[in-house]
């Protein structure tokens, strides 16, 4: 049962099924995953150097969290209630799995720490990300009851931004005169949290919101082709649908492609707690979508939005290189396949890995920083918001987190393999 073990390091609670039996591709062979993490490692330890020190436990946190570098070349650091303020702790967890090295495990746990004023913050959804992704990660590492405080907390938190007339739970305050309920694809990505709060406190309330946020965004956001718009605005009141577009993305019916990353990961993870196969066939179609994509750039790291006069007709082997890519959807996309390759019949299983296997080997060649550069941050050339003029072909703190999750999750599959 490989595809058994490996979702049983995912912590998957229900092994009700298909292991999709042996698979007979050649996997990438231990020895290089393990020298390619190491080089993440030594970076990882540069990062922290220019990083400095955490801040002490139970002190306010300012802007101390490494989350890119500026047009002036300088770190940017933002304060701990910024989406991507659990991101850096996050990243240190995964180098603690890796490492065993209590070391990480202190540095990973006073960078978590610095977080923790956002569990009662209920100006934003993405406490998943914030929370999730530091104090979560550390709980499934460390069993401290702790972290899994601040984990309930912060669910709690979560929770208060849904409505049962949307079935959604809101994403944006801002842009009030135009939107009133707004609902972003992205969302799907702070459900883990949700799940997890279920599962370790044994209140339903959690799994309910997140099941019907799911199924809202399942039948709300996407478009026949399977690829999904970034904004969906809903009337509060009645839950209609008042319109659908972008934010981030190049336009209204684009493929903006950090969205297209979070859809599929948000309902392969669905999947992996409910075991509901309306999620699953959701995924494969979102990862069939995004394999099928006649412009895909050859390294398999798509452009920051896939659809766009300057990209459709750009061959693979020759891509429009004055276009940004955004590295940080290729490591969301190469994560979320490797866990979707445990879910599918050895065939698909195959063709999944393949291609998160491409993705991460372009990655780790063709992408990552220098050692010894770029304040630490592992990956280079992401796109946060191109529209925005902000964060265009840069490192991001959340590319190098799904890398690395990327690579734990490859070097899983190696192992289930072997
Ligand atoms: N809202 C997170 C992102 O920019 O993808």
């Amino acid at each position: 049962m490989l595809a058994l073990t490996f979702a049983n390091a995912l912590n998957a609670q229900n092994d009700n099924f298909n292991s999709g039996g042996p698979f007979n591709q050649a996997c990438v062979k231990a020895d290089s995953l393990d020298a390619t993490f190491n080089t993440a490692v030594s970076q990882m330890e540069y990062a922290l150097q220019c990083a400095g020190e955490a801040p002490a436990r139970g002190s306010k946190a300012g802007k101390v969290f490494p989350r890119t570098i500026g047009t002036d070349g300088k770190l940017v650091k933002v304060g701990p209630l910024d989406w991507c303020s659990g991101f850096f702790a996050g990243s240190l967890w995964q180098v603690y799995d890796f490492t065993k090295d209590p070391m990480w495990r202190q540095k990973a746990e006073q960078w978590t720490w610095a977080v923790e004023e956002a569990k009662s913050y209920r100006g934003t959804h993405d406490l998943g990300f914030m929370i999730g992704n530091s104090f979560g990660k550390g709980y499934e590492l460390t069993g401290d009851t702790a972290l899994l405080n601040v984990l309930i907390e912060a669910s709690r938190t979560l929770i208060s931004r849904f409505s049962p007339q949307v079935g959604c739970i809101r994403s944006w305050d801002f842009n009030r005169d135009r939107w009133k309920f707004p609902v972003i694809i992205d969302n799907m990505m702070n459900l883990e949290m949700l799940f997890r709060a279920t599962q370790l406190t044994g209140d339903s309330t959690f799994w309910h919101v997140a099941v019907t946020h799911a199924n809202t965004t399942m039948k709300n956001h996407f478009r026949q082709n399977a690829s999904s718009w970034h904004v969906v605005d809903y009337d509060p009141q009645t839950g209609r649908v008042r319109e659908r577009c972008t934010f981030q993305g190049h336009a209204d019916d684009s493929y903006w492609s950090r969205g297209q990353s979070w859809g599929l990961y948000g309902f392969t993870m669905s999947y992996r707690f409910t075991r509901d196969e309306a999620y699953l066939r959701h995924a494969r179609r979102i990862a069939d979508f995004l394999l099928s994509l006649p412009n895909m750039p050859s390294d398999g790291i798509p452009y920051w939005d896939m659809k766009m006069p300057e990209v459709e007709h750009a061959k693979p082997s020759q891509p429009n290189a004055s276009v940004p890519r955004d590295a940080s959807s290729a490591a969301i996309m190469a994560s979320a396949l490797y866990e979707l390759a445990a879910y599918v019949d050895a065939a698909t299983s195959e063709r999944y890995r393949a291609t998160a296997d491409h993705i991460l080997g372009s990655l780790s060649t063709r992408y990552r920083a220098p050692q010894g550069t770029n304040y630490g941050f592992l990956l280079l050339h992401s796109t946060g918001h191109l529209p925005g003029n902000s964060e265009i072909d840069v490192p991001l703190n959340y590319a190098d987190y799904y890398y690395l999750e990327a690579l734990m999750r490859q070097r899983r599959w190696s192992q289930a393999l072997r």
